[in-house]
Order: structure tokens, then C-alpha cells, then sequence
């Protein structure tokens, strides 16, 4: 049996304070970043784009699994949450860094710590990150990705990957062109591409796609 994942408080459990209110204002951000943090935000992506569920989803890149290995050593330096978050507006956000004293910075805080309550700190909590795929041997191929994103993906994403809208407003996130991530990106790495959409996507049914087809679409939308 897989071992548990952690489960975040209930949605309802924000408590009406001071810190709950903030609390309830980073996950505004966080599911509606570019309306809420407008000045530090260079694409039509919010982070519950790419950490779904809120940031609360198992397996989906949640932010409490982020929460408990913070700070923590990172590519050479001492990363905090806070620094990590930054990071997060300049390389997913195609954007630029919140200050340290932000009231956007220290909202997003407030929520990830308030849905990190009652997780062990410094655990690798299962859950975390999303589902490692590992690259087919035969190496992945672009031309069977255009066929899969035509058949399984373009219906919301839109054919020219630029995400689809309703009323003026998006509702399916763009996944490639200006509006998107940038190479800066994590999710631009293809082994990072591959195991969020085999871990995510289809939207209605994560989990179907084969490694080899997560490989093949991750180097179709990087192509
Ligand atoms: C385009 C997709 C995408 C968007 C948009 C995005 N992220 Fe991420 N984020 C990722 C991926 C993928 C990782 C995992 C990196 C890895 O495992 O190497 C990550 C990692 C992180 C981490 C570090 C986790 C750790 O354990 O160190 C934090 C914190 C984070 N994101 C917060 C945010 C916040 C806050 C936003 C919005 C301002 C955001 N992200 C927007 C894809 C995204
Ligand atoms: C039913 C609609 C739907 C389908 C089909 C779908 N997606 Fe998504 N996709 C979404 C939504 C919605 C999100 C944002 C996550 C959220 O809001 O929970 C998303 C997020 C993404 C992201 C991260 C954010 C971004 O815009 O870069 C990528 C990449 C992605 N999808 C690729 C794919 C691929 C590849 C397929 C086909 C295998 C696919 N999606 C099929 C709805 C869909």
C-alpha cells in the first residue's frame, strides 16, 4: 500500500482573524494570480495552474510538501520559502519578484503555512511533488505528440495552445507562446513536463496517459 499523504485543514477552517484574512487573500492570489498580483506577473498562468487544487492536491505539486523542506539547501544556496516563492513569480510568471515586505509576498506565505498545519516540518511527506515518469527508452517523439495533444488536449488548451476563454475570461491556462511559461520555467524541463502531465492531465482523467505518451507530449509542447 502507498503511504498516506498528508491532508491539509479543511477548506472551511480558515480562522476569522487577522491571519486568516490573509490567509484567504494568498489563496486569491495564488488561484488568481494575475488579478491580484498584477505588477509582478508576465503571463496568463496562475500557481494553481500548475499546483492544483489550490496548491492542496497530492501528487500535483503541493505547496505544504514545499512548506516542510524550506529552508533547505538548493542549488548552492540556502533556500527559504519566501526565496522560493520569489523565484516562483520570476521563472513560472515570466515575471519579476515580489519584495520580501509585500503584502502578495506575505499573503502567499500566510496560506502555505496555514495549509502546512499539523504536517511534520523537515519530512519528505508523500505527496510531493508530482509522480516521477521515467524517459522511454526509445526517446520521445514529437510527431506522435502533436497526434495525442490534437486528440486528448486541444479540446481545452486550444490548437495553438493558447488556452481557450469564456466571456472574455480564460479558463483553460495556455500551454505554450508568450502567454505561457518560459524556458526559465521548471515545468520546461521535459522530465518535470512528463511527470506533471502523467500525473495531472487529462484534466478528467489524470493518470491515463503512458510514460512514453508523457514523454512525447513534453517534447512536443517544448517543440
Ligand atoms: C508553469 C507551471 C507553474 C506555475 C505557473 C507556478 N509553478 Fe511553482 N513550481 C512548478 C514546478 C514544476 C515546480 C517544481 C520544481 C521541481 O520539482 O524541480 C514548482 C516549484 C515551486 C516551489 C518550490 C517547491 C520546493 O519544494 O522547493 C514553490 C514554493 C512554488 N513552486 C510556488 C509557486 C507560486 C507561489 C506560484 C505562483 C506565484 C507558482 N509556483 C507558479 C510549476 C509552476
Ligand atoms: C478538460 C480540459 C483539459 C484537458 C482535456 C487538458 N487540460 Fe491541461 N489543464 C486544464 C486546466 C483546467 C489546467 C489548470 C489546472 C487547474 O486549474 O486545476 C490545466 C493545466 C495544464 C498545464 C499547466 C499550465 C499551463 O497552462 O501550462 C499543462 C502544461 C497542461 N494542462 C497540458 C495538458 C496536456 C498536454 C493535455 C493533454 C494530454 C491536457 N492538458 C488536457 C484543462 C485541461
Amino acid at each position: 500500500m502507498a503511504p498516506r499523504a498528508f491532508v491539509p485543514p479543511r477548506r472551511d477552517a480558515i480562522p476569522p482573524t487577522f491571519f486568516g484574512d490573509a490567509v484567504l487573500r494568498g489563496r486569491a492570489i495564488f488561484d488568481h494570480t494575475g488579478r491580484y498580483a498584477r505588477p509582478f506577473v508576465g503571463n496568463a498562468l496562475s500557481c494553481g495552474d500548475c499546483h492544483l487544487g489550490e496548491g492542496r492536491e497530492a501528487d500535483a505539486g503541493p505547496l505544504w510538501a514545499a512548506a516542510a523542506l524550506c529552508p533547505r539547501f538548493y542549488r548552492g544556496h540556502m533556500a527559504t520559502l519566501a526565496v522560493r516563492t520569489q523565484a516562483a513569480f520570476v521563472q513560472s510568471e515570466n515575471g519579476r519578484a515580489p519584495p520580501p515586505d509585500s503584502v502578495v509576498l506575505t499573503d502567499l506565505l500566510a496560506y502555505v503555512h496555514w495549509m502546512s498545519r499539523g504536517e511534520a516540518i523537515g519530512a519528505r511527506t508523500p505527496g510531493r511533488g508530482y509522480l516521477p515518469v521515467a524517459a522511454p527508452a526509445r526517446g520521445p517523439d514529437i510527431g506522435r505528440g502533436a497526434m495525442l495533444y490534437a486528440q486528448q488536449c486541444a479540446v481545452c488548451h486550444g490548437g495553438q495552445g493558447q488556452g481557450r476563454q469564456y466571456n472574455a475570461r480564460l479558463i483553460f491556462p495556455p500551454v505554450w507562446g508568450p502567454r505561457s511559461f518560459g524556458q526559465r520555467a521548471s515545468l520546461a524541463q521535459k522530465a518535470v513536463l512528463a511527470a506533471f502531465l502523467r500525473s495531472t492531465m487529462p484534466y478528467a482523467d489524470p493518470g491515463s496517459l503512458t510514460a512514453g505518451a508523457a514523454y512525447d507530449l513534453a517534447a512536443f509542447l517544448d517543440a
